[in-house]
């Protein structure tokens, strides 16, 4: 029996990130008895879990690459739920290709191994809908099958694949939630890894050009990130072991329509440049729900909505520096 999440000890690795520290969050809405993180603050900041710490949330700035630095804080602390949300961004695959596939591959074996060895009970693994590559069916749902086109998503590949085989031999309770494009406050708007909401406001906000990279026709499946979280806790309880699903809203913006709207919104009036495709770019990802929506009731911010509040918190994080 998988343990609950009120009264349970939770590691989140790479939980002062933008999805992670929302879940964070929530985790102490429920009750867990503890939420223990370790983030080794490569694009997340202590600042996204500030309401969590003055709440009792313990942040190991640590890197979770290493063995024995997860090791010694199960030494510390008995835990019995982890979700591995550590990962360094896709954009980060294009400069340290070699990098990116470590960390997610290195760091997913760590935990399999402390689970193999009864260190906790129950392990929920962020995969990505980046591990599909461009779709060869749409929608694609999950036994589409796995063509990563960076070493980011060949990484998340390799990571769904280890789980999937400690779970065949070791029975394991582990389980693999894949989400489509998040979207929300505290996705990190700086620098290179920056996705195209964050990225978008940040230009906006500091008079910079707005840049399309190719037509702008490349689709996503954007999911407010509060959405996401829902849907994690939920299919919690549901999901069997070594079983995936996709998280996602079954809908498809193209990046010209977001980068659009969201000029709209704040009211910017420069020049939209047309920049070369980049290489790698997956052309489409139209997501399957169904399975999600057979399994939980699902209500899904629209994206206006979302878009907003997101926009309300850019401005605030970005205005004051
Ligand atoms: N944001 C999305 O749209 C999206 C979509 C699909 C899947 N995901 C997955 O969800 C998870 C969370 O993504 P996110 O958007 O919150 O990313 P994020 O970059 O905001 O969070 C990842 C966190 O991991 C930390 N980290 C990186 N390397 C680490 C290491 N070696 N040890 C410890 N911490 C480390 C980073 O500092 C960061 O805080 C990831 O696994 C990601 O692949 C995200």
């Amino acid at each position: 029996m998988r343990p609950y999440i009120k009264g349970s000890t939770i590691l989140v690795t790479g939980g002062a990130g933008f999805i992670g520290s929302h879940l964070v969050d929530r985790l102490l809405d429920m009750e867990a008895k503890e939420v223990v993180v370790i983030d080794n603050l490569f694009l997340g900041s202590e600042e996204n879990l500030s309401d969590a710490i003055s709440r009792g949330a313990v942040l190991y700035k640590d890197d979770a690459e290493f063995a024995s630095s997860l090791e010694y804080i199960f030494e510390r602390h008995n835990i019995d739920i982890v979700f591995n949300c550590a990962t360094k961004a896709l954009n980060y695959s294009f400069m340290n290709p070699s990098n990116s596939f470590e960390t997610n591959t290195k760091v997913i074996l760590n935990l399999l191994e402390l689970q193999r060895k009864k260190a906790f009970s129950t392990l929920c693994h962020f995969s990505t809908s980046e591990v599909y590559g461009t779709a060869v069916y749409e929608p694609m749902d999950e036994n589409h099958p796995r063509n990563p086109t960076t070493l980011y998503a060949a990484g998340k590949a390799a990571a769904d694949l280890a789980v999937e085989t400690y779970v065949r031999m070791y029975d394991l309770d582990a389980f693999i939630i894949r989400p489509f494009n998040n979207y929300g406050p505290r996705q990190n708007f700086k620098g290179e890894m920056a996705g195209v909401i964050p990225l978008t406001a940040f230009r906006i906000l500091n008079d910079i050009a707005l840049e399309i990279h190719g037509t702008g026709s490349q689709s996503r499946d954007f999911i407010y990130v509060h959405d996401t979280v829902d849907a994690i806790i939920s299919v919690y309880e549901k999901l069997h072991r070594g079983e995936s699903v996709n998280i996602s809203t079954h809908n498809q913006i193209t990046i010209k329509e977001v980068v659009e709207t969201m000029a709209d919104a704040m009211n910017y009036k420069g020049k939209i440049i047309q920049k070369p495709a980049r290489n790698s770019d997956v052309f489409c990802h139209n997501a399957s729900s169904e399975k999600l929506s057979k399994l939980i009731t699902f209500k899904l911010t629209p994206f206006s909505e979302g878009l907003n509040k997101s926009i309300e918190w850019y401005v605030k994080a970005i205005t004051k520096g």
